[in-house]
């Protein structure tokens, strides 16, 4: 079997995770690079020849979408061991497989990177966690807008770029990371001035914009409008090697169990400056951060965490994806705490995990009202989508007795070896 088969294997065969109680984390863990770049940065490999990154996350979703691009005719070559991926060769087909699209929501990106690339696309609906109904009109809406034909049939939706395409002077309804993320890979295959308004500015975003200079497209951004220049094709670079950066949700989610654990608990490959909202809440709440360098922090256990208020938004705003971490926290922190998600409209399936665990949260509509408790009991729970699962590893570690996570298989499509950081940091974990 090849190595991107047998890889997505030996992932694929975990159901669950053994968590035993902690008592406090001494130590240092490595964050790995960010799913959320890594998947724009496999699209865009289509629009070059030869593209190597690095600081490469292999988990499931980032391996799936490899596994699409051979299926469109790249060859594909994996260091795990050096966190490095190369991806060649020419594109031979635009339909993006329904059996592989559905396992991630990053698989609706390959619209963006075939439509740059050879300007028509063929690509189911996408999947990815079942936090709301995530539509892509806006997406869809872009590409019309550019003059493309847009089909559904038999479950696939078909964009057709016609030449010459118009302008993408286009300002987006609301801001949506993927919808910017296409909206950029699509352009790159039509020569010439494009300004793209309410443009999502995460820096999984800003990396893209950063791979596409590399390329050789001027990418200004003033506050939330982007101007692109795209040369003519001969001028932008066919071959490159690129470094993905550092997972800031990852990273936010180990500061969180140090908030909890750390003894203190060291931090090491993250970049400081994008985890801003993240590390302001949880010094509000009483855990001491300390910054030895913009890519090292230490995080030292809050001796008596306070109930904080969170409300979700856009970057530079709190991240949607860092909000049930915060909740397994707060479950044990001093008084009240109120979390507001207003990114995703259901997004708090965790928060029934965790009563089972003795937290006390209620939830109405898109907010949570969590009363602190003394402390949490290991429970059999299951993990409902790739953070709830984070959730529940961090509120694992913190109880008393032991905990199960049912439907591991959302963990791993989203940490980078998770299960054998927390046990270089010591902690009782086991895959099962
Ligand atoms: C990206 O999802 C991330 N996924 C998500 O990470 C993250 O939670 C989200 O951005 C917000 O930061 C990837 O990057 C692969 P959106 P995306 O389009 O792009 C609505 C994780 O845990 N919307 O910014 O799908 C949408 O329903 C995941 O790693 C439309 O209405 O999110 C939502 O309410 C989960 N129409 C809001 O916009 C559209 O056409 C923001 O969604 C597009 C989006």
């Amino acid at each position: 079997m090849e190595v991107l088969d047998h890889l997505i294997n030996s992932y694929g065969r975990f159901k669950r995770l053994l968590i035993k109680p902690c008592g406090g984390i001494k130590g240092e863990v490595s964050v790995s690079g960010a799913k959320n770049s890594a998947l724009p940065l496999l699209a865009a490999s289509l629009l070059v020849e030869d593209l190597t990154l690095e600081n490469f996350p292999f988990l499931l979703d980032t391996l799936y979408a490899l596994k699409i691009l051979k299926l469109l005719g790249k060859e594909v070559e994996l260091f795990p061991d050096r966190k490095r991926v190369r991806i060649y060769g020419g594109i031979t087909s635009t339909k993006v497989p329904l059996e592989l699209a559905s396992l991630f929501r990053g698989s609706i990106l390959f619209l963006g990177g075939l439509l740059g690339a050879v300007g028509k696309a063929i690509v189911p609906p996408p999947g990815g966690c079942p936090i709301g109904s995530r539509p892509i009109d806006q997406h869809l809406k872009f590409a019309e807008h550019l003059g493309a034909d847009v089909d559904f049939e038999n479950g696939y939706i078909s964009v057709n770029l016609k030449a010459p395409a118009s302008r993408g002077d286009f300002s987006f309804d609301l801001i949506t990371v993927t919808g910017t993320e296409n909206a950029l890979l699509t352009l790159v295959g039509i020569e010439g001035e494009h300004t793209l308004r309410n443009v999502a500015l995460e820096p999984e975003v800003l990396d893209l914009v950063n791979f596409l200079r590399e390329v050789g497209i001027n990418v200004e951004t003033y506050g939330r409008t982007m101007k692109i220049e795209v040369p003519p094709k001969g001028k932008l670079k066919r071959r490159l090697t690129y470094r993905v950066i550092p997972d800031r949700i990852e990273a936010g989610t180990f500061l969180v169990l140090g908030g909890l654990l750390g003894e203190p608990l060291r931090v090491k490959n993250l970049n400081v400056d994008n985890l801003g909202a993240v590390i302001e809440k949880l010094t509000l709440s009483g855990v001491r951060v300390n910054v030895l360098s913009p890519s090292e922090v230490e995080v030292f256990r809050g001796e008596t965490l306070r109930g904080i208020d969170i409300e979700t938004a856009p970057y530079p705003g709190f991240p949607t994806d860092m909000q049930a971490q915060f909740m397994a926290m707060l479950s044990v922190a001093r008084g009240n705490s109120v979390i507001v998600e207003r990114i995703f409209e259901n997004r708090f399936k965790h928060a029934f995990e965790l009563q089972k665990m003795g937290a006390n949260i209620a939830v109405k509509g898109n907010t949570a009202l969590i009363e602190g408790v003394e402390s949490l009991k290991g429970a059999k729970v299951k993990a409902t989508d790739l953070r709830a699962s984070a959730s529940l590893v961090i509120a694992g570690l913190i109880a008393r007795g032991e905990t199960v996570i049912e439907n591991i298989g959302h963990l791993l499509r989203g940490y980078e070896d998770m299960d054998k950081k927390l046990q270089g940091l010591g902690c009782e974990v086991v895959l099962l």
